[in-house]
């Protein structure tokens, strides 16, 4: 064998020894949390990789672990056992309740003096504990049965009102315990776009919590709208100070987020259920849901005097707040298809009041869930408001049953156009795949009309209705072509009524792209995407011509909604009705390009494996001065920045005499800009 060769074949032995070892270590390391080696083993081998890619770059294949970024998904939470177990609380349910809890505590300690205690609120979320070590956050984990639960370091890391690191000086160890949850606003907007997306919608913002927690993949977590309040702590190393009130202080200024606006001090028994009233009075207008109210006793030393039981401390107590439950009939399932032909099951009731609120609707969320519950036309169930006004089945009294209560089948023809439904597999959300489904044309002419879209003033459910049962729409489109006489044929519809109406339609054509965006409904793209793509792309003329991989390049445009806009502008049927709207005069305005930045209106593109910075970064600098980065090379970029190894994006903008720079001189330009 020539030399050279025998060289190639050593190295290239060597590269697959590293790849296996590191790939493993890493394993143990990001994703088991277990390393085996020390961190300095690892960076040897690590370095010893890049040197043979360096001299062999045919060897840096992508799969090398040089090019990984981040953890890979677990395939299993790992259980953690807890320093000290996490208790649950006692419950009261009334005023007698609270003062005998204040009664055995003074037994217990054997005194007649009043006792301090502090109230908090009870969020209603999910427990978590969070292991500081040295002021770094190593572990986190969820209660489990409360002497083990699971490990979910990783995906508590993305809430960002968790620190990775605590404000200094901080104890050695330090355990908190606290309640991640989502506030009823972000509660709804996640079920509105699962609901858009034809995926199953969460019960309740507790249910939502849960759910995002136990997620093996990290960045699904990251994208649910997670908070947290900190209430406590298990194991600690260092000092702290001695009354409850005064600890959740000091955990505020070592940066944890503690719900200090709501937390009471009070001297007495008296003073906490004065208290109590004032919280429940208060609660129907909290952006979370709150369950009840906590009362612990104020002294640590009286806590730890008062102990524990075996599950619950005797310092401590749940006031909790009544159900907002009531009984009711199903007088009938409907069936609701959504914009995108999701067709989900919604139960008319026999109007209730459920704590002030008249309810007659009750959301079924899905099949399964219809399953789950195993609701029947005419059964007696229990509804509950939990954060939104309009309620959940709970739960079905199924021994108040006659026997002429009707089960309804999962369907097979679409309510609106009898086209058939399907229901992909893995998917809880039936469907309706008609192309010409009046409920879907219906609740896409409203989303167009809405508010955050169009905001087409007076065209509400009643005007779309008539609109579309006398034919006169077909498309969002058909809306600008609509005459005084299209209108007369409305009932009760006058002149000046009819004026008013085309006079709305007509001031809607040149609203803001962002708007305009928004009322597409393509999928993925909300009000917030559709400001991101309207302030990259500056003109839906530019948007329709952007590739999958100039839109993946934006920041905040992930796959799912860049391969949604590419197919959204890709069907013919879409570029029909922007055709239309065009003919129309609807132009919306275009955004000005993130103007005034010295770098306004060029485009980067950047390719190769980048040493000095991410490309995430690298987009962030470029952005910050005004210019974008996309992802593919052509005429009209402007300069190309290549790593190592640049490949056919590098011929590409040579050919096209694209300024290419390399990573120093792309810094230095940076610098000089800003
Ligand atoms: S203290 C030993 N404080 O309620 C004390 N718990 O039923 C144990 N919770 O598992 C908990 N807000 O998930 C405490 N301010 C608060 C709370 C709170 C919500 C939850 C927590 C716990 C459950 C106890």
């Amino acid at each position: 064998m020539p030399a050279s060769a025998n060289d190639h074949h050593q190295a290239q032995k060597r590269h697959g020894e590293l790849c296996a070892a590191l790939h493993h270590h890493n394993y143990l390391y990001h994703v088991l949390d277990r390393p085996e080696i020390p961190d300095a083993e690892y960076d040897r081998l690590f370095k010893e990789l890049l040197q043979i890619e360096i001299d062999h770059p045919e060897l840096g294949t992508p799969e090398s672990p040089s090019r990984r970024i981040g953890a890979p998904a677990l395939d299993k939470f790992e259980p953690v056992r807890h320093t000290h177990p996490m208790l649950s609380l006692e419950n009261a349910f009334n005023d007698q309740e609270m003062r005998e809890f204040d009664a055995r505590i003074k037994r217990f300690l054997a005194t007649d003096a009043p006792i301090e205690y502090v109230c908090e609120m009870k969020m209603d979320g999910v427990a978590v504990e969070l292991v500081y070590r040295d002021g770094v956050l190593v572990t986190a984990s969820t209660r489990g049965d409360g002497a083990v639960g699971e490990k979910i370091t990783e995906n508590v890391k993305t809430i960002p009102s968790i620190p990775l690191v605590l404000n200094r000086p901080c104890p050695e160890i330090l355990e908190i315990r606290g309640e991640v949850f989502m506030d009823l606003a972000d509660f709804q907007a996640l079920n509105r776009n699962r609901e858009e997306e034809a995926l199953a919608t969460f019960a309740n913002p507790r249910n939502a919590t849960a759910g995002s927690l136990r997620q093996l993949d990290s960045s699904i977590t990251a994208s649910r709208p997670l908070k947290i309040f900190c209430y406590g702590v298990g194991e600690v190393a260092g000092e702290l100070p001695p009354t409850h009130g005064q600890m959740l202080e000091k955990l505020q200024r070592l940066g944890l987020r503690v719900n200090l606006d709501w937390t009471r001090v009070q001297p007495d028994i008296e003073g906490v259920l004065a208290y109590y009233r004032e919280l429940s009075e208060q609660r129907d207008r909290l952006p979370f849901e709150i369950d009840g109210m906590v009362v612990k006793v104020n002294h640590r030393s009286l806590q730890h005097e008062l102990g524990e039981k075996t599950r619950t401390p005797r310092w401590a107590v749940a006031y909790k707040f009544p159900p907002r439950q009531a009984v009711t009939t199903v007088e009938d399932i409907q069936l609701q298809v959504g914009r995108t032909g999701a067709v989900t099951p919604v139960a008319h009731l026999k109007p209730v009041e459920v704590s002030g609120v008249i309810v007659s609707r009750a959301s079924l969320h899905n099949w399964d869930e219809i399953e789950r519950l195993d609701v029947r036309i005419g059964d007696q169930v229990v509804v509950e408001r939990a954060g939104d006004v309009i309620p959940d089945v709970v739960k079905v009294l199924a021994e108040k049953r006659t026997g002429s209560e009707r089960a309804v089948p999962l369907p097979v023809k679409c309510p609106a156009c009898g086209e058939p439904i399907t229901r992909l597999e893995g998917e809880v959300v039936p469907r309706c795949n008609g192309l010409s489904c009046p409920a879907q044309l219906k609740e896409s002419i409203k989303h167009f009309a809405s508010r955050g879209g169009m905001d087409i003033d007076g065209l509400g459910d009643r005007y779309i209705d008539q609109l579309l049962s006398l034919g006169k729409v077909s498309s969002v489109a058909d809306l600008y072509f609509l005459s005084t006489e299209d209108l007369f044929e409305f009932d009760r519809m006058g002149d000046k009524l009819a004026e008013k109406l085309l006079g709305a339609i007509a001031a809607s054509k040149n609203r803001p792209l962002p708007r305009f965006l928004a009322a597409l409904g393509i999928r993925h793209v909300g009000q917030h995407l559709a400001k991101v793509l309207a302030h990259q792309f500056g003109s839906l003329e530019e948007l329709m011509r952007a590739s999958r991989e100039d839109l993946q390049a934006v920041h905040e445009i992930g796959p799912q909604a860049a391969d949604s806009v590419v197919a959204f502008f890709s069907d013919a049927r879409n570029r029909q009705v922007l055709d239309r709207l065009k003919e129309a005069g609807v132009v919306p305005t275009a955004e000005e390009k993130r103007a005034g930045g010295p770098l306004s209106g060029k485009t980067f593109v950047f390719t190769g494996s980048l040493s000095l910075f991410s490309r995430n970064e690298a987009k962030e600098m470029v952005e910050t001065l005004g210019a974008r980065a996309t992802g593919s090379v052509s005429k009209k970029t402007d300069y190309l920045v290549a790593g190592e190894e640049a490949g056919s994006k590098l011929e590409k903008a040579q050919k096209l005499g694209i300024v290419i720079l390399n990573e120093e001189e792309f810094l230095q330009m940076m610098k000089e800009r800003t």
